[in-house]
């Protein structure tokens, strides 16, 4: 946070999400800045970008409601991942959509072709096969835990390990490359962020994402060839052999897909998880109902910590043809950015949207995204892996507490970089 002093928000009028300075605001100014966003008749608009890697906000309608989202996400013909970038990725030079531009940057029907290369692996069914590797993952971490009690790091001892594991085990990725992968993964979605890229002005951000987004291309490069002379049932293997319309996925294809399903897969769930620890520790009469039956309260648990995680905090699409949604006119070329974190918290939608409440039904988050082809692909599996991790936690060491954390600088992730936790 900076440290000079600010006014108050109190208008529309003083809200720039094209601003740094914005997303350095207390999170309780954030909060009440989206609430007067939510209260307008229209999306609010903000200017073009002079420069790319900016914030989000710039150039874009600012989708802050709930009904909106939906409308949007289900009209995914008009309002394109391809040509305005579920990530800022298509505004950046061409060198980056070698690294980055993967399936999540793309409509249908590439999209679907490339999804159902590895959708199949993220079945409830098969997320269900997975159930025995996730639940020994969750109690090494948690028999390390107390090994080591009665405190540390929850972030890069607890939250961060299970998801990280799982992601690189169903990827075929070595333990010896995890940490590897789970710093890299750190740059790639907290670039702007000191503590991983220390100057962050664009320049130095554009080389920190070059150079991650390249080793990580490295690394499936080699894992790649091995799997092609011996593929052994990994999503590497899948990958590598699978066939689209008689052709093969190039190395860039290949290595894109990899860095979205290892950095989608290990951060987000993360997050997810420091925060259900933070949302306990603020709320000790949900975590004693919980307590009460652990197994029976998880489903509408998990669905509520994700809710006001929000671990992914907006997408962005472009619209590809003039179009009215929900009384709105949108016009070809016009890019729209949908703040799940915001449609998370309106009031027209859920009651008393700031309570945490774990047995809230029901609850029609869009923490995974809103309704359509880009609905997250892991949903199963992050829900899998917070409802273990919190059943093991709550089993074991239900003393555990969070205690302040450090939150990401990002304007994308809403990410817990570290938090102490005792028990
Ligand atoms: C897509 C959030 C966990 C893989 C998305 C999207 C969101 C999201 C909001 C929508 C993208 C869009 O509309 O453009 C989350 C959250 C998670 C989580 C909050 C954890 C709590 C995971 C996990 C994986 C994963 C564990 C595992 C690989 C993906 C992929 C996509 C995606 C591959 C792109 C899907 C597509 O373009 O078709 N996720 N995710 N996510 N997610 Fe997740």
């Amino acid at each position: 946070e900076k440290p000079q002093e600010r006014l108050p928000i109190t208008s529309c009028e003083q809200i720039d999400l094209s601003d740094w300075d914005f997303w350095a605001r207390p999170m309780a100014e954030r909060e009440h800045a989206f609430e007067l966003l939510r209260e307008r008749d229209t999306p609010m608009f903000f200017a073009e970008p002079e420069v790319s890697y900016a914030p989000p906000g710039q150039g874009y309608h600012a989708i802050v409601r709930h009904a909106d989202i939906l409308a949007i996400s289900r009209a995914s013909e008009v309002f394109s991942s391809a040509a305005g970038g579920a990530t800022n990725i298509n505004d950046m030079p061409p060198e980056f959509t070698e690294y980055f531009g993967s399936m999540i940057n793309m409509d249908d029907p590439r999209h679907a072709r490339l999804r159902r290369i590895v959708s199949r692996a993220f079945t409830p069914k098969m997320i269900q096969k997975f159930e025995e590797d996730v639940q020994v993952a969750a109690s090494t971490v948690v028999d390390e835990l107390l090994e080591k009690g009665p405190g540390c790091d929850f972030v890069s001892e607890v939250a961060a390990r299970l998801p990280l594991k799982i992601i690189c085990d169903m990827m075929g990725i070595p333990e010896k490359d995890y940490r590897f992968v789970y710093d890299r993964s750190n740059i790639v979605l907290g670039a702007s962020d000191s503590e991983y890229v220390p100057n962050a002005d664009m320049e130095s951000i554009a080389t920190a994402l070059l150079t991650a987004g390249a080793e990580l291309q490295q690394l499936v490069q080699e894992l790649a060839a091995e799997r092609a002379e011996k593929p052994t049932g990994d999503l590497i293997s899948a990958l590598v052999n699978a066939n689209l319309d008689g052709e093969r996925l190039t190395l860039q294809e290949l290595g894109s897909f990899f860095i979205l399903l290892v950095v989608a897969g290990n951060e987000t769930t993360r997050n997810a998880i420091s925060h259900g620890l933070l949302l306990l520790t603020a709320n000790p009469g949900q975590k004693q109902l919980w307590l009460s039956d652990i197994d029976g309260h998880a489903p509408k648990a998990v669905e509520e910590i994700v809710r006001l995680a929000s671990p992914v905090n907006y997408m962005r699409r472009k619209v590809t043809r003039d179009i009215t949604v929900n009384g709105v006119d949108y016009r070809e070329g016009d890019k729209a950015v949908m703040f799940y974190w915001s449609a998370n918290r309106d009031a027209a939608v859920f009651d008393d949207p700031y309570r945490f409440d774990i047995t809230r039904d029901p609850n029609p988050h869009v923490g995974f995204g809103g309704p359509g082809p880009h609905f997250c692909l892991g949903a199963h599996l992050a829900r899998r892996e917070i409802t273990v991790m919190f059943r093991e936690l709550l089993t074991r060491v239900p003393a555990i507490e969070a205690g302040r954390p450090k939150r990401l600088f990002s304007s994308f992730i809403n990410g817990v970089k570290h938090m102490p936790c005792e028990f």
